[in-house]
């Protein structure tokens, strides 16, 4: 014991009064005192030998002797300049890097784009609105006064500070939106988040996600929109797909439709998909209503428009073979990691 302390003393003293003038030199005093079968480890070494009742003690003094050597040596580099790592710590960029993984779309991101670059081929421009919004862009420019039996339709989240705010209920605000702003005429394509409060279940959930278009210009017509949207089907869908409008209503369109496509499942031929009527409900659609164009200063003795909305998850599900909504925001690596394209 006392020997190895006055042995670590004279290293010490060693160490202290050493001087390098060189990189070469300083790499020597590493191999000599930190290397693999350098000094600091055979001191280190010596462990084993210490009795029980002596290791604490002499741990420590052994660590410091470590620190010191260390500390030494970053001094001698620092004093010659030479900051290079050290050969045994040296990058060796020959060897193959670490696989970054790379992640897949989104199933959702995916069928969204697909719907979004089919009208932006026609010229019709993205834009995203706020999620969290209020009862005038929500509801009441889009003809839904604040007595509207309408409103029932869709379950709605306040915001509890402010009842006047909301989770949007659709993507129509986004058409208000953009309308205010005054610049016609307007050919837009809107996607984006929506809330209503509904039980989660496999087929339906407390959010989802929906793709609004709007068209406004002078002589727009009920022409123009089942143009656009045939279109559309015929991308999306396959030029075989069969297309039939239904009358329906919403408040924010006059007259109102709902399309439907021959069921891409079965061909038309009936499944349970389109619950053996061989057709499938993909969007809502209409000419917009002209109480909607005022509200938003627009004067509909001049222009007209039409204005669609789809849901972006049934497709989803159809194309991709998915039967349970929440799979798609559960963030299940095992589910995602399925989707893979190019958009
Ligand atoms: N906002 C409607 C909904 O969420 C969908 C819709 C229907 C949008 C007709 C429209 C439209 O723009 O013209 O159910």
């Amino acid at each position: 014991m006392e020997q190895l302390l006055s042995q670590i003393e004279a290293y010490k003293k060693e160490i202290e009064g050493f001087a390098a003038s060189d990189g070469k030199a300083v790499e020597e005093f590493r191999i000599k005192w930190l290397g693999t079968k350098g000094i600091v480890k055979e001191i280190m070494g010596e462990m084993k030998n210490v009795p029980a009742d002596k290791k604490k003690e002499f741990g420590q003094i052994l660590n410091e002797f470590k620190l010191f050597t260390e500390n030494k040596y970053e001094n001698l580099r620092e004093s010659t300049g030479n900051r290079q790592l050290a050969p045994s710590n040296q990058l060796d960029l020959s060897l193959p890097g670490d696989p970054i993984p790379l992640g897949t779309r989104h199933p959702i991101t995916l069928m969204r784009n697909r719907i979004v670059s089919i009208f932006q081929r026609l010229g019709f421009a993205v834009t995203e609105g706020p999620e969290i919004e209020d009862d005038w862009h929500n509801f009441t420019a889009l003809n839904l006064h604040e007595h509207h039996p309408a409103r029932d339709m869709q379950d709605t989240f306040y915001v509890q500070q402010n009842p006047d705010w909301l989770l949007r209920t659709h993507t129509s605000n986004v058409q208000i939106r953009e309308m205010e702003k005054g610049k016609l005429p307007i050919r837009g394509i809107y996607p984006g988040r929506v809330y209503r409060n509904e039980t989660v279940s496999a087929r339906s959930h407390c959010f989802f996600h929906q793709v609004e278009g709007l068209y406004i210009d002078e002589n727009v017509s009920f022409a123009d929109l089942k143009q656009t949207l045939y279109f559309f089907v015929k991308e999306m869908y396959g030029k075989d797909v069969k297309v039939r409008f239904r009358p329906s209503y919403f408040p924010f369109t006059e007259p109102s439709a709902e399309m439907d496509v021959t069921c891409f499942i079965c061909g038309g031929v009936g499944c349970n998909i389109c619950k053996k009527t061989g057709w499938v409900e993909i969007l809502g659609c209409g000419m917009v209503h002209p109480n909607v164009l005022s509200n938003c200063h627009i004067d509909p003795n001049k222009y007209t428009g039409f204005a669609f909305g789809m849901g972006i998850e049934r497709p989803a599900m159809l194309k991709y073979g998915v039967n349970d909504l929440r799979l798609f925001s559960e963030n299940d690596v095992r589910f995602l990691k399925q989707f893979t394209s190019a958009i």
